[in-house]
């Protein structure tokens, strides 16, 4: 299936901001996790005998590399770029029910549907939520924009029965995509 295009002769900019929106929508879709160490950070807001906050954490330390201006936002908790899903209100457990999130890059230069979240084109593969299995600690849950420029990206086969065995820099290689345009990351775990 070939990457979305857009109506008539839309001006190539236009074009390659909705195709790396494609390519968002795949790496949002395969929800590409990697476990970190249960040590980091996490918890949530509704701290014990206080009030009743409950608030996204921000990201420990180490993990704030990616994070750039993209926002990724889900119902009811919002904006979860570079936080930590808190654990309060089953937000852990609800996320894995929930639509895939809205994802905005308010700095994009050309393509107002980057702007604000409205993401057309094709979708290779199939949002999947967080599913991050039981004593496995935080999972981090990655974002990335890619100028695609005139590659065309067929849908892979396998992604879809197991996005563990995704490689992203194998994609990137074969399709020859340029450096993250922007990028984000947000944590949970399994509740
Ligand atoms: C979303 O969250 C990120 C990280 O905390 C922050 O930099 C950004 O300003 C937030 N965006 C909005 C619209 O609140």
């Amino acid at each position: 299936m070939p990457l979305g295009q857009l109506p008539g002769n839309t001006p190539m900019k236009l074009g390659a901001a909705a195709l790396c929106l494609c390519l968002l929508a795949a790496a949002v879709w395969l929800s590409l996790s990697m476990t970190t160490s249960e040590s980091s950070g996490g918890g949530g807001g509704g701290g014990p005998g206080g009030g009743k906050k409950c608030a996204p954490t921000p990201l420990p330390r180490a993990d704030v590399s990616l994070c750039r201006n993209l926002e990724v936002s889900y119902p009811e908790l919002g904006n979860i770029s570079c936080q930590v899903v808190p654990r309060c209100n089953m937000y852990r457990r609800k996320i894995t029910n929930w639509p895939q999130p809205k994802v905005k890059y308010p700095a994009a230069l050309a393509g107002a549907d980057l702007k604000t979240g409205t993401i057309r084109g094709s979708v290779i593969t199939d949002y999947g939520p967080p599913t991050p299995p039981p004593t496995t600690g935080l999972h981090r849950y990655q974002f990335f924009v890619f100028l695609q420029g005139t590659s065309t990206i067929p849908a892979p086969p396998k992604q879809n029965g197991d996005r563990g065995a995704w490689e992203m820099d194998d994609f990137l290689r074969n399709y020859r995509l340029p450096q993250a345009v922007t990028s984000t990351q947000f944590m949970t775990e399994y509740e």
